[in-house]
């Protein structure tokens, strides 16, 4: 079987990724698998052996993107084939979960659809899709018993500065708007040495940044090799260890599995880094409540409250949904005020989108649009401006900038500061991989700008 894909060498894959990190990582992941089989990434789908299109299912815009992206595709496939080659086309991800049957009925050229808990199984699908006797279709939406992550080989991707960890997947929360628990599946925390383990590696090739993911990472319960179970507070108190490893971040989690431990992280370990996505959707209770949610708003002031106090300069950042069905004016009201008392740093809003099989698509009392449009546009207002107030009050400071890639204009590097803002400078593409203090000069409304900290300018400045 592994003859049968690993018969030409040097072949090109392209993968074009949607939706959260854990994709990102999932799709670094498909890389490494196939890369014994002579899989190498391409920039560009054009002439390659394999395309995949790593999907993302959380809203209905994302899925109209897959389509209109497969109908591109389809050209590239066709010049290959005139050409006399083969191009494998396959989409993965959670639109491959949700709608796998779908997909291949709506577009006959797709090859293959598998879904995330699939992945380790690519090399075999491949050879099983290529088939002796010319290309069998082929779907795998399972949700096999065993973890893919027992089976994954060890990366070769290399992340370089800032790496991402998976370290916990599903999700049991089932809040009724969101498809994730269906295309991710139940809550599945790895083993603690397995994790520790590929935390090394990312360091030694070159991580000086991870961030731990999951679709609920702060549910995490992985077991250790005594067979205790792990939070991941105890978790990051172990990753800290780590020699080499200078910043950890974790996202996304839930209000409800902010532990004491954790808490209590955010305290003492200098290297998590003073920036935390914790999402709530709403400031309604009904909201909440609709939402199932599984908490109110007391217990969301009350977390940021004890997170403050363990660390008193910790920055936050959420995601809300505005016109969930239902939502009234003083709901949405409710929400301004929270935002207005929690005062974050950054925000993701989006419009409530009905998704297929969710609960919440087929709640009565829908917002009408054009009311939700405007609430949506007067949240943003207010977290634009929260925004530029937080980058602002940043004018004059020095911070450790870790410098990940080269910015639009000549000589220009940007970095991510320990509140997660973006940042530019002008410095020497050396410095990219590299954490260097820089005099924050000018705070936007989405990013900043400064300049390196020299030595002589600090002694200057003393
Ligand atoms: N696990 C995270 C949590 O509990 O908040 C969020 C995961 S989801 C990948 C990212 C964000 O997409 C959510 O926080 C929510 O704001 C948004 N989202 C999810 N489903 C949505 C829907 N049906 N309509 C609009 N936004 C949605
Ligand atoms: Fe979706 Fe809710 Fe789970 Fe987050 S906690 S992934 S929003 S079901
Ligand atoms: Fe999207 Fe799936 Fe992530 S729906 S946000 S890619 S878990």
């Amino acid at each position: 079987m592994q003859e049968t894909i690993s018969a030409q060498k040097d072949k090109k894959l392209f993968i074009k990724t949607w939706g959260c990190q854990m994709n990102v990582y999932d799709s670094n992941r498909m890389a490494d698998i196939l890369s014994p089989f002579g899989y190498k990434t391409v920039d560009s789908p054009i002439d390659a052996d394999m395309v995949i299109l790593n999907t993302c299912h959380i809203r209905e815009k994302a899925t109209d993107k897959v389509f209109s992206e497969l109908g591109r595709l389809k050209e590239h496939k066709e010049d290959k084939e005139k050409n006399g080659g083969r191009m494998l086309m396959a989409v993965a991800g959670c639109v491959a979960q949700a709608e796998g049957d779908f997909i291949m009925e709506r577009a006959p050229y797709v090859d293959m659809v598998f879904g995330p808990q699939t992945y380790h199984e690519l090399p075999e699908m491949i050879a099983k899709t290529l088939g002796a006797f010319g290309t069998q279709r082929l779907v795998n939406t399972e949700f096999p018993a065993i973890s893919k992550f027992d089976f994954l080989p060890e990366e070769h991707v290399n992340q370089g500065a800032s790496a991402f960890l998976s370290i916990q997947e599903g999700c049991d929360k089932f809040c009724t708007f969101c498809v994730v628990p269906y295309t991710r599946g139940g809550e599945y925390s790895r083993n603690v040495e397995g994790l520790i383990d590929e935390a090394k590696r990312l360091v030694d090739a070159g991580a000086l940044e991870i961030t731990l993911l999951g679709q609920n990472v702060n549910a995490f319960h992985g077991e250790a090799s005594d067979g205790s179970i792990w939070g991941l507070g105890k978790l990051i108190k172990e990753m800290a260890k780590i020699d080499g490893l200078e910043r950890i971040r974790y996202t996304t989690s839930h209000p409800r599995d902010m532990d004491e431990d954790l808490i209590e992280a955010h305290g003492t370990e200098k290297k998590l880094m003073p920036f935390l996505h914790l999402p709530v959707q709403s400031g309604s209770d009904k909201i909440l409540k609709a939402m199932n949610r599984k908490h109110g708003r007391d217990l969301y002031f009350k977390v940021i409250e004890d997170l403050r106090k363990a660390r008193p300069d910790l920055a936050f950042s959420s995601d809300f949904i505005v016109g969930f069905p239902g939502e009234s004016d003083q709901d949405f009201e409710d929400t301004m005020d929270m935002v207005r008392q929690v005062n974050y740093a950054s925000c993701y809003s989006f419009i409530f989108s009905a998704r297929p099989g969710t609960p919440a698509a087929n709640m009565q009392n829908l917002v009408r649009p054009d009311v939700a449009s405007e609430r949506l546009a007067r949240l943003q207002a207010l977290l634009n401006e929260q925004q530029l107030e937080f980058n602002k009050k940043c004018e004059g400071l020095v911070m450790p900038v870790l410098m990940e890639r080269k910015g639009k204009k000549d000589g220009q590097l940007i970095g991510k500061t320990p509140y997660f803002q973006s940042i530019h400078t002008q410095a020497n593409e050396r410095l990219i991989g590299k954490i260097i203090d820089i005099n924050i000069k000018t705070g936007y409304d989405k990013s900043l700008s400064g300049d390196i900290v020299t030595s002589e300018k600090i002694s200057a400045a003393e």
